[in-house]
Protein backbone atom coordinates (compact mmCIF):
# COMPACT_ATOMS: atom_id res chain seq x y z
CA UNK A 1 0.00 0.00 0.00
CA UNK A 2 0.93 3.04 -0.68
CA UNK A 3 2.75 4.80 2.73
CA UNK A 4 1.38 7.95 2.20
CA UNK A 5 -2.58 7.01 2.23
CA UNK A 6 -3.03 5.94 5.89
CA UNK A 7 -4.75 9.19 6.38
CA UNK A 8 -7.66 8.93 3.44
CA UNK A 9 -7.44 4.61 4.09
CA UNK A 10 -9.00 5.68 8.01
CA UNK A 11 -11.42 8.06 6.68
CA UNK A 12 -13.13 5.67 4.36
CA UNK A 13 -12.86 3.07 6.84
CA UNK A 14 -14.78 5.13 9.67
CA UNK A 15 -17.47 5.86 7.36
CA UNK A 16 -17.78 2.16 6.62
CA UNK A 17 -17.53 1.49 10.09
CA UNK A 18 -21.42 2.59 10.98
CA UNK A 19 -22.79 0.40 7.65
CA UNK A 20 -25.26 -2.38 8.79
CA UNK A 21 -23.45 -5.52 10.42
CA UNK A 22 -23.25 -7.98 7.41
CA UNK A 23 -23.98 -11.54 7.90
CA UNK A 24 -22.67 -14.16 6.91
CA UNK A 25 -23.85 -17.55 5.09
CA UNK A 26 -22.70 -20.33 7.76
CA UNK A 27 -22.63 -22.61 3.79
CA UNK A 28 -20.16 -20.54 2.59
CA UNK A 29 -22.27 -20.67 -0.33
CA UNK A 30 -22.66 -16.69 -1.51
CA UNK A 31 -21.86 -16.03 -5.39
CA UNK A 32 -18.23 -15.65 -5.70
CA UNK A 33 -17.45 -17.29 -2.75
CA UNK A 34 -14.18 -19.64 -3.04
CA UNK A 35 -14.68 -23.08 -1.86
CA UNK A 36 -10.80 -24.32 -1.74
CA UNK A 37 -9.55 -20.79 -0.78
CA UNK A 38 -9.89 -19.32 2.95
CA UNK A 39 -11.98 -16.41 3.10
CA UNK A 40 -13.01 -14.99 6.19
CA UNK A 41 -16.53 -15.47 6.42
CA UNK A 42 -17.44 -12.06 6.90
CA UNK A 43 -15.26 -8.51 6.28
CA UNK A 44 -12.20 -6.83 4.77
CA UNK A 45 -8.52 -8.96 5.37
CA UNK A 46 -5.40 -8.76 3.66
CA UNK A 47 -1.77 -9.81 4.02
CA UNK A 48 -1.72 -13.67 5.72
CA UNK A 49 0.28 -12.91 9.46
CA UNK A 50 2.05 -14.74 11.88
CA UNK A 51 1.96 -18.65 10.09
CA UNK A 52 3.56 -21.23 12.09
CA UNK A 53 2.57 -24.58 12.88
CA UNK A 54 2.08 -25.40 16.65
CA UNK A 55 1.27 -28.84 18.14
CA UNK A 56 -0.41 -30.38 15.07
CA UNK A 57 -2.56 -27.06 14.33
CA UNK A 58 -1.25 -24.53 11.07
CA UNK A 59 -2.23 -21.18 12.13
CA UNK A 60 -2.93 -18.46 10.07
CA UNK A 61 -3.62 -14.67 11.72
CA UNK A 62 -4.63 -12.45 8.95
CA UNK A 63 -4.85 -8.35 8.59
CA UNK A 64 -8.50 -8.12 9.41
CA UNK A 65 -11.42 -4.99 9.87
CA UNK A 66 -13.61 -6.87 12.34
CA UNK A 67 -16.17 -3.39 11.67
CA UNK A 68 -16.38 -4.00 7.98
CA UNK A 69 -15.77 -5.03 4.35
CA UNK A 70 -12.89 -2.19 3.13
CA UNK A 71 -9.11 -1.56 5.08
CA UNK A 72 -9.46 -0.33 7.92
CA UNK A 73 -8.95 -1.13 12.28
CA UNK A 74 -6.71 -3.43 11.30
CA UNK A 75 -6.29 -6.35 13.84
CA UNK A 76 -5.27 -9.77 13.69
CA UNK A 77 -8.18 -12.49 12.50
CA UNK A 78 -7.45 -16.13 13.47
CA UNK A 79 -8.11 -19.33 11.67
CA UNK A 80 -6.36 -22.71 12.25
CA UNK A 81 -6.28 -26.15 10.17
CA UNK A 82 -5.31 -29.38 10.79
CA UNK A 83 -3.93 -30.27 6.67
CA UNK A 84 -3.43 -26.56 5.33
CA UNK A 85 -6.93 -27.29 3.55
CA UNK A 86 -9.93 -27.37 5.86
CA UNK A 87 -9.78 -23.97 7.96
CA UNK A 88 -11.53 -23.25 10.98
CA UNK A 89 -11.96 -19.32 11.83
CA UNK A 90 -11.26 -18.39 15.20
CA UNK A 91 -12.28 -15.42 17.28
CA UNK A 92 -9.89 -12.18 16.82
CA UNK A 93 -6.93 -12.77 18.14
CA UNK A 94 -5.12 -9.45 18.13
CA UNK A 95 -7.21 -6.24 18.08
CA UNK A 96 -6.67 -2.21 17.60
CA UNK A 97 -6.70 -0.30 21.01
CA UNK A 98 -6.79 2.63 22.40
CA UNK A 99 -4.40 4.67 24.53
CA UNK A 100 -6.82 6.70 26.72
CA UNK A 101 -4.43 8.64 28.19
CA UNK A 102 -2.45 10.29 24.76
CA UNK A 103 -5.51 9.49 22.57
CA UNK A 104 -3.24 7.56 20.27
CA UNK A 105 -4.92 4.81 18.12
CA UNK A 106 -2.67 1.86 17.66
CA UNK A 107 -3.46 -0.67 14.83
CA UNK A 108 -2.01 -4.43 14.85
CA UNK A 109 -0.20 -4.68 11.00
CA UNK A 110 1.42 -7.54 9.69
CA UNK A 111 4.04 -9.62 11.31
CA UNK A 112 5.16 -12.84 12.45
CA UNK A 113 4.51 -15.88 15.18
CA UNK A 114 7.46 -17.66 16.49
CA UNK A 115 7.24 -20.74 18.99
CA UNK A 116 9.57 -19.81 21.76
CA UNK A 117 10.59 -23.76 22.74
CA UNK A 118 13.41 -22.64 25.07
CA UNK A 119 11.19 -19.88 26.61
CA UNK A 120 13.94 -17.25 25.72
CA UNK A 121 11.57 -14.76 26.10
CA UNK A 122 10.33 -15.65 29.99
CA UNK A 123 6.58 -15.90 28.45
CA UNK A 124 6.90 -20.32 29.23
CA UNK A 125 8.44 -22.85 27.03
CA UNK A 126 6.69 -23.01 23.90
CA UNK A 127 4.86 -20.17 24.17
CA UNK A 128 3.51 -18.46 20.63
CA UNK A 129 5.04 -15.18 20.32
CA UNK A 130 3.76 -12.65 18.07
CA UNK A 131 5.90 -9.84 16.61
CA UNK A 132 3.91 -7.05 14.66
CA UNK A 133 3.91 -3.51 13.50
CA UNK A 134 2.40 -1.30 15.87
CA UNK A 135 0.53 1.50 13.36
CA UNK A 136 -0.19 4.04 16.32
CA UNK A 137 -2.15 7.33 14.71
CA UNK A 138 -4.24 10.19 15.69
CA UNK A 139 -6.66 12.08 14.21
CA UNK A 140 -6.67 10.49 11.19
CA UNK A 141 -2.73 10.98 10.86
CA UNK A 142 -0.02 8.52 10.77
CA UNK A 143 2.19 8.96 14.32
CA UNK A 144 4.78 5.96 14.02
CA UNK A 145 5.52 2.53 13.26
CA UNK A 146 7.20 0.14 15.51
CA UNK A 147 7.13 -3.37 16.43
CA UNK A 148 5.32 -4.88 19.56
CA UNK A 149 5.45 -8.33 20.67
CA UNK A 150 2.10 -10.26 22.34
CA UNK A 151 2.14 -13.79 23.81
CA UNK A 152 0.18 -16.70 24.33
CA UNK A 153 0.32 -19.77 26.49
CA UNK A 154 -3.38 -21.22 24.91
CA UNK A 155 -2.04 -21.97 21.34
CA UNK A 156 -3.29 -19.03 20.36
CA UNK A 157 -6.64 -18.17 21.92
CA UNK A 158 -5.55 -15.14 23.84
CA UNK A 159 -3.04 -13.06 23.63
CA UNK A 160 -1.28 -10.76 26.24
CA UNK A 161 0.80 -7.71 25.38
CA UNK A 162 4.23 -7.20 26.97
CA UNK A 163 4.02 -3.87 29.01
CA UNK A 164 7.37 -2.49 28.15
CA UNK A 165 6.01 -2.40 24.49
CA UNK A 166 7.50 -1.47 21.74
CA UNK A 167 10.77 -3.41 21.39
CA UNK A 168 12.27 -1.83 18.17
CA UNK A 169 11.22 1.57 17.90
CA UNK A 170 13.62 3.74 15.06
CA UNK A 171 11.08 6.82 15.63
CA UNK A 172 10.00 6.66 11.46
CA UNK A 173 6.40 6.71 10.19
CA UNK A 174 7.38 3.66 7.68
CA UNK A 175 9.07 1.01 9.28
CA UNK A 176 7.34 -2.46 9.29
CA UNK A 177 6.55 -5.89 8.69
CA UNK A 178 8.76 -7.85 10.78
CA UNK A 179 9.37 -11.86 10.25
CA UNK A 180 11.51 -13.35 12.92
CA UNK A 181 12.55 -16.99 12.54
CA UNK A 182 15.29 -19.16 14.92
CA UNK A 183 18.60 -19.47 13.54
CA UNK A 184 19.12 -22.53 14.82
CA UNK A 185 22.47 -23.17 13.95
CA UNK A 186 23.74 -19.68 15.86
CA UNK A 187 21.41 -20.28 18.40
CA UNK A 188 19.55 -16.61 17.57
CA UNK A 189 16.04 -15.02 16.67
CA UNK A 190 16.56 -13.21 12.99
CA UNK A 191 14.54 -10.55 11.95
CA UNK A 192 13.99 -8.94 8.75
CA UNK A 193 11.63 -6.07 8.19
CA UNK A 194 11.17 -3.13 5.70
CA UNK A 195 11.77 0.49 5.47
CA UNK A 196 9.51 1.05 2.81
CA UNK A 197 9.98 4.26 1.03
CA UNK A 198 14.21 3.82 1.32
CA UNK A 199 13.50 0.32 -0.58
CA UNK A 200 15.29 -1.65 2.28
CA UNK A 201 15.66 -4.57 4.02
CA UNK A 202 17.13 -4.35 7.87
CA UNK A 203 18.33 -7.48 9.67
CA UNK A 204 18.77 -7.62 13.56
CA UNK A 205 19.43 -10.10 16.00
CA UNK A 206 18.29 -10.99 19.57
CA UNK A 207 18.47 -13.62 21.87
CA UNK A 208 15.56 -13.10 23.94
CA UNK A 209 12.92 -11.81 21.37
CA UNK A 210 12.63 -8.20 23.52
CA UNK A 211 15.93 -6.60 22.85
CA UNK A 212 17.19 -6.42 19.08
CA UNK A 213 20.76 -5.34 17.98
CA UNK A 214 20.59 -4.49 14.00
CA UNK A 215 23.20 -6.71 11.73
CA UNK A 216 22.78 -5.31 8.47
CA UNK A 217 20.67 -4.28 5.29
CA UNK A 218 19.99 -5.06 2.03
CA UNK A 219 18.78 -2.94 -0.58
CA UNK A 220 19.61 -1.14 -4.08
CA UNK A 221 18.23 -3.87 -5.98
CA UNK A 222 15.78 -5.52 -8.04
CA UNK A 223 12.41 -4.17 -8.54
CA UNK A 224 12.11 -0.24 -6.87
CA UNK A 225 9.06 1.22 -8.29
CA UNK A 226 6.79 1.01 -5.61
CA UNK A 227 7.57 0.68 -1.75
CA UNK A 228 8.43 -2.56 -0.29
CA UNK A 229 7.03 -4.52 2.29
CA UNK A 230 6.23 -7.49 3.92
CA UNK A 231 9.93 -9.17 3.74
CA UNK A 232 10.45 -13.04 4.31
CA UNK A 233 13.77 -14.94 4.38
CA UNK A 234 14.68 -18.39 4.30
CA UNK A 235 16.63 -21.28 3.51
CA UNK A 236 15.79 -23.28 0.39
CA UNK A 237 17.17 -26.90 -1.08
CA UNK A 238 18.06 -27.47 -4.06
CA UNK A 239 16.22 -29.98 -6.09
CA UNK A 240 18.42 -31.02 -8.43
CA UNK A 241 21.72 -30.67 -6.12
CA UNK A 242 21.03 -31.88 -2.43
CA UNK A 243 23.60 -31.51 -1.04
CA UNK A 244 23.17 -27.39 -1.26
CA UNK A 245 21.20 -24.71 -0.32
CA UNK A 246 20.76 -21.13 -0.95
CA UNK A 247 18.98 -18.40 0.58
CA UNK A 248 16.17 -16.51 -0.74
CA UNK A 249 15.15 -13.09 0.26
CA UNK A 250 11.16 -12.45 -0.75
CA UNK A 251 9.19 -9.28 -0.29
CA UNK A 252 6.35 -7.33 -1.86
CA UNK A 253 6.30 -4.77 -4.24
CA UNK A 254 5.52 -3.49 -7.21
CA UNK A 255 4.16 -6.09 -10.22
CA UNK A 256 6.01 -7.54 -13.46
CA UNK A 257 3.36 -5.20 -15.50
CA UNK A 258 4.64 -1.94 -13.14
CA UNK A 259 4.01 -0.04 -10.55
CA UNK A 260 0.16 0.53 -11.23
CA UNK A 261 0.20 -2.87 -9.42
CA UNK A 262 1.32 -4.87 -6.36
CA UNK A 263 3.45 -7.94 -6.78
CA UNK A 264 6.07 -10.20 -5.31
CA UNK A 265 10.00 -10.17 -6.17
CA UNK A 266 12.89 -12.48 -4.76
CA UNK A 267 16.63 -12.34 -4.36
CA UNK A 268 18.82 -15.65 -4.41
CA UNK A 269 21.64 -15.88 -2.26
CA UNK A 270 23.74 -16.54 0.91
CA UNK A 271 22.93 -15.41 4.61
CA UNK A 272 25.74 -16.35 7.10
CA UNK A 273 23.90 -14.95 9.99
CA UNK A 274 24.72 -11.23 9.74
CA UNK A 275 23.99 -10.38 6.15
CA UNK A 276 22.05 -11.49 3.29
CA UNK A 277 24.01 -11.65 -0.02
CA UNK A 278 22.39 -11.05 -3.38
CA UNK A 279 23.76 -13.59 -5.99
CA UNK A 280 22.69 -10.42 -8.85
CA UNK A 281 20.85 -7.57 -8.24
CA UNK A 282 18.77 -8.40 -10.99
CA UNK A 283 14.79 -8.69 -10.48
CA UNK A 284 12.99 -11.83 -10.46
CA UNK A 285 9.04 -11.63 -9.66
CA UNK A 286 7.39 -14.80 -7.75
CA UNK A 287 4.19 -14.85 -9.05
CA UNK A 288 2.79 -13.19 -12.79
CA UNK A 289 -0.94 -12.88 -11.81
CA UNK A 290 -2.46 -9.77 -10.77
CA UNK A 291 -3.29 -11.30 -6.94
CA UNK A 292 -0.48 -12.50 -5.14
CA UNK A 293 0.76 -10.21 -2.63
CA UNK A 294 2.35 -10.42 1.03
CA UNK A 295 3.42 -13.89 0.61
CA UNK A 296 5.13 -15.31 3.85
CA UNK A 297 6.20 -18.99 4.70
CA UNK A 298 5.11 -20.57 7.91
CA UNK A 299 7.46 -20.93 10.95
CA UNK A 300 8.42 -24.10 12.60
CA UNK A 301 8.37 -26.34 9.64
CA UNK A 302 10.97 -28.41 7.83
CA UNK A 303 9.07 -27.05 4.56
CA UNK A 304 8.79 -23.70 3.20
CA UNK A 305 5.29 -23.24 2.85
CA UNK A 306 3.86 -19.76 1.40
CA UNK A 307 0.51 -18.03 1.46
CA UNK A 308 -0.47 -14.83 -0.14
CA UNK A 309 -3.06 -12.65 -0.01
CA UNK A 310 -5.41 -12.58 -3.02
CA UNK A 311 -6.28 -9.57 -4.10
CA UNK A 312 -4.24 -6.23 -5.71
CA UNK A 313 -4.24 -2.87 -3.50
CA UNK A 314 -5.09 -0.91 -6.90
CA UNK A 315 -8.93 -2.44 -6.84
CA UNK A 316 -9.07 -4.60 -3.80
CA UNK A 317 -11.69 -2.55 -1.73
CA UNK A 318 -14.00 -2.44 -4.59
CA UNK A 319 -14.43 -6.04 -5.75
CA UNK A 320 -17.61 -7.49 -5.96
CA UNK A 321 -17.70 -10.19 -2.85
CA UNK A 322 -20.02 -9.39 -0.26
CA UNK A 323 -19.90 -9.85 2.43
CA UNK A 324 -16.77 -10.63 3.02
CA UNK A 325 -13.46 -9.02 0.79
CA UNK A 326 -10.31 -11.02 0.48
CA UNK A 327 -8.76 -14.53 0.41
CA UNK A 328 -5.65 -16.47 0.95
CA UNK A 329 -4.18 -18.83 -1.76
CA UNK A 330 -3.40 -22.38 -2.00
CA UNK A 331 -0.83 -23.36 0.56
CA UNK A 332 2.22 -23.80 -2.19
CA UNK A 333 5.60 -25.47 -1.52
CA UNK A 334 9.01 -23.66 -2.26
CA UNK A 335 11.87 -25.35 -3.81
CA UNK A 336 14.91 -24.07 -5.86
CA UNK A 337 15.81 -25.72 -9.08
CA UNK A 338 19.37 -25.46 -10.71
CA UNK A 339 19.24 -24.38 -14.62
CA UNK A 340 22.47 -24.02 -16.91
CA UNK A 341 24.06 -21.97 -13.76
CA UNK A 342 21.58 -19.75 -12.37
CA UNK A 343 18.87 -20.67 -9.59
CA UNK A 344 15.43 -20.47 -10.23
CA UNK A 345 12.64 -20.84 -7.71
CA UNK A 346 10.15 -23.86 -7.58
CA UNK A 347 6.38 -22.99 -6.38
CA UNK A 348 3.95 -26.40 -6.04
CA UNK A 349 0.58 -25.99 -4.60
CA UNK A 350 0.19 -28.67 -1.46
CA UNK A 351 -1.49 -31.94 -2.35
CA UNK A 352 -5.24 -31.48 -2.65
CA UNK A 353 -6.06 -34.90 -3.98
CA UNK A 354 -7.88 -35.49 -1.29
CA UNK A 355 -10.45 -32.72 -2.36
CA UNK A 356 -10.97 -34.81 -5.66
CA UNK A 357 -14.76 -35.76 -5.60
CA UNK A 358 -15.39 -37.47 -9.14
CA UNK A 359 -13.77 -37.04 -12.78
CA UNK A 360 -14.75 -34.76 -15.28
CA UNK A 361 -15.69 -35.96 -18.49
CA UNK A 362 -18.14 -33.18 -19.84
CA UNK A 363 -17.15 -29.92 -19.51
CA UNK A 364 -20.41 -28.05 -19.70
CA UNK A 365 -23.08 -26.90 -17.16
CA UNK A 366 -19.93 -26.84 -13.87
CA UNK A 367 -20.67 -24.99 -10.89
CA UNK A 368 -18.42 -26.80 -9.11
CA UNK A 369 -14.24 -26.20 -7.76
CA UNK A 370 -12.05 -27.74 -10.36
CA UNK A 371 -8.71 -29.13 -11.31
CA UNK A 372 -7.18 -29.63 -14.50
CA UNK A 373 -4.27 -30.80 -15.92
CA UNK A 374 -3.60 -29.50 -19.48
CA UNK A 375 -0.67 -30.27 -22.32
CA UNK A 376 0.04 -28.39 -25.02
CA UNK A 377 2.55 -29.87 -27.01
CA UNK A 378 3.52 -26.79 -29.51
CA UNK A 379 4.18 -23.54 -29.44
CA UNK A 380 1.13 -23.02 -31.62
CA UNK A 381 -1.93 -20.44 -29.71
CA UNK A 382 -3.35 -22.89 -27.60
CA UNK A 383 -5.15 -23.25 -24.34
CA UNK A 384 -8.89 -23.53 -22.09
CA UNK A 385 -11.87 -21.14 -22.46
CA UNK A 386 -13.76 -20.91 -19.17
CA UNK A 387 -16.99 -19.33 -20.34
CA UNK A 388 -20.45 -18.65 -17.67
CA UNK A 389 -23.35 -19.24 -19.36
CA UNK A 390 -24.15 -14.82 -19.99
CA UNK A 391 -21.17 -15.60 -22.45
CA UNK A 392 -18.23 -13.96 -20.30
CA UNK A 393 -15.15 -15.64 -20.39
CA UNK A 394 -11.64 -16.45 -18.97
CA UNK A 395 -8.86 -17.33 -21.00
CA UNK A 396 -5.46 -19.95 -19.90
CA UNK A 397 -3.17 -20.30 -22.86
CA UNK A 398 0.28 -20.08 -24.10
CA UNK A 399 1.14 -17.90 -26.85
CA UNK A 400 4.58 -16.55 -28.60
CA UNK A 401 6.92 -18.31 -26.06
CA UNK A 402 4.80 -17.32 -22.89
CA UNK A 403 1.56 -18.62 -20.91
CA UNK A 404 -1.25 -15.92 -20.23
CA UNK A 405 -4.68 -15.11 -18.24
CA UNK A 406 -6.62 -13.47 -20.29
CA UNK A 407 -9.58 -11.70 -17.76
CA UNK A 408 -10.55 -8.48 -19.65
CA UNK A 409 -14.04 -10.69 -20.60
CA UNK A 410 -14.61 -12.04 -17.17
CA UNK A 411 -16.11 -9.56 -15.39
CA UNK A 412 -19.81 -8.37 -15.31
CA UNK A 413 -20.32 -4.81 -13.91
CA UNK A 414 -17.03 -3.05 -14.09
CA UNK A 415 -16.17 -2.78 -10.66
CA UNK A 416 -12.57 -0.59 -11.29
CA UNK A 417 -11.57 0.24 -14.50
CA UNK A 418 -7.83 -1.91 -14.22
CA UNK A 419 -9.33 -4.85 -13.17
CA UNK A 420 -9.27 -6.19 -16.79
CA UNK A 421 -6.19 -7.38 -17.81
CA UNK A 422 -3.86 -9.60 -19.57
CA UNK A 423 -1.12 -10.99 -17.62
CA UNK A 424 1.62 -13.13 -18.67
CA UNK A 425 4.94 -15.01 -17.76
CA UNK A 426 7.82 -16.18 -20.02
CA UNK A 427 7.60 -20.20 -21.05
CA UNK A 428 11.40 -22.21 -20.98
CA UNK A 429 10.37 -24.65 -23.58
CA UNK A 430 7.79 -25.47 -26.20
CA UNK A 431 6.00 -28.09 -24.37
CA UNK A 432 3.91 -27.14 -21.50
CA UNK A 433 1.86 -28.96 -18.48
CA UNK A 434 -0.50 -26.50 -16.58
CA UNK A 435 -1.88 -27.53 -13.24
CA UNK A 436 -4.93 -25.45 -13.19
CA UNK A 437 -7.53 -24.44 -10.46
CA UNK A 438 -10.30 -22.48 -10.71
CA UNK A 439 -12.22 -21.85 -7.81
CA UNK A 440 -15.36 -19.56 -8.20
CA UNK A 441 -13.24 -16.41 -8.29
CA UNK A 442 -10.10 -17.74 -7.95
CA UNK A 443 -7.77 -19.19 -10.83
CA UNK A 444 -4.40 -20.37 -9.70
CA UNK A 445 -2.21 -21.88 -12.32
CA UNK A 446 1.24 -23.63 -11.72
CA UNK A 447 3.47 -24.06 -15.22
CA UNK A 448 5.65 -27.60 -15.81
CA UNK A 449 5.99 -28.23 -12.34
CA UNK A 450 6.16 -25.06 -10.50
CA UNK A 451 8.31 -23.36 -13.21
CA UNK A 452 5.35 -19.86 -13.42
CA UNK A 453 2.98 -19.47 -11.04
CA UNK A 454 -0.06 -17.34 -11.82
CA UNK A 455 -2.81 -16.55 -9.50
CA UNK A 456 -5.99 -14.24 -10.34
CA UNK A 457 -9.07 -13.07 -9.35
CA UNK A 458 -12.13 -13.28 -12.18
CA UNK A 459 -15.92 -12.17 -11.67
CA UNK A 460 -17.80 -14.08 -14.20
CA UNK A 461 -21.49 -12.64 -13.52
CA UNK A 462 -22.89 -16.86 -13.65
CA UNK A 463 -21.72 -19.81 -11.97
CA UNK A 464 -22.25 -22.13 -14.11
CA UNK A 465 -19.30 -22.10 -16.86
CA UNK A 466 -18.49 -24.61 -19.24
CA UNK A 467 -15.04 -25.15 -20.04
CA UNK A 468 -13.27 -25.84 -23.95
CA UNK A 469 -9.81 -26.52 -25.11
CA UNK A 470 -8.64 -24.62 -27.84
CA UNK A 471 -5.80 -25.05 -30.37
CA UNK A 472 -3.25 -28.21 -29.48
CA UNK A 473 -4.19 -27.77 -25.82
CA UNK A 474 -5.37 -31.45 -24.50
CA UNK A 475 -7.21 -31.82 -21.17
CA UNK A 476 -5.64 -34.91 -19.54
CA UNK A 477 -7.11 -35.39 -16.54
CA UNK A 478 -9.63 -32.77 -14.59
CA UNK A 479 -11.45 -33.30 -11.04
CA UNK A 480 -14.64 -31.58 -9.65
CA UNK A 481 -13.41 -30.99 -5.98
CA UNK A 482 -15.10 -30.99 -2.92
CA UNK A 483 -15.56 -27.66 -0.88
CA UNK A 484 -13.80 -27.06 2.17
CA UNK A 485 -16.41 -25.78 3.71
CA UNK A 486 -18.72 -28.77 3.87
C1 LIG B 1 0.80 -4.82 2.95
C2 LIG B 1 0.56 -3.84 4.08
C3 LIG B 1 1.65 -3.99 5.12
C4 LIG B 1 0.97 -3.50 6.38
C5 LIG B 1 -0.44 -3.98 6.18
C6 LIG B 1 -1.50 -3.07 6.74
O1 LIG B 1 -0.32 -5.18 2.24
O2 LIG B 1 0.47 -2.52 3.58
O3 LIG B 1 2.84 -3.31 4.81
O4 LIG B 1 1.57 -4.03 7.53
O5 LIG B 1 -0.64 -4.13 4.79
O6 LIG B 1 -2.76 -3.64 6.65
Amino acid sequence: MKYFNWAILATLVMACASKKEQVADPRYSEQYRPQIHFSPAKNWTNDPNGLVYHEGEYHLFFQYNPYGDTWGHMSWGHAVSKDLMHWEELPLAIEEYLDAATGDSTMIFSGTVVIDKENTAGFGTNAMIAIYTSHVHKNNEAVVQHQSLAYSTDKGRTWKHYEKNPILDIQRKDFRDPKVFWLESQQKWVMALVVPDLYKVQFYSSTNLKEWKLMSEFGNAGDRQRIWECPDLYELPIENDPEKTKWVLSLSGSHPQGKDFVGMQYFIGTFDGNTFKADDDSTRYLDFGKDFYAGIAFNNLSKKIMLGWVNNWTYGNQIPTSPWRGAFSIPRELSLKERAGQFELRQRPIDVSSLRESELKSFNDINNTIEIELQIDSAAHSGIKVTDNTGKQLIVGVNNGRVYIDRSQSQGTVFQPQFASIESAPLQSGKTKLKIFVDHSIIEVFVNDGEVAMCEQFYLPNQMYSITAFGNASIKNAWALKSIWR
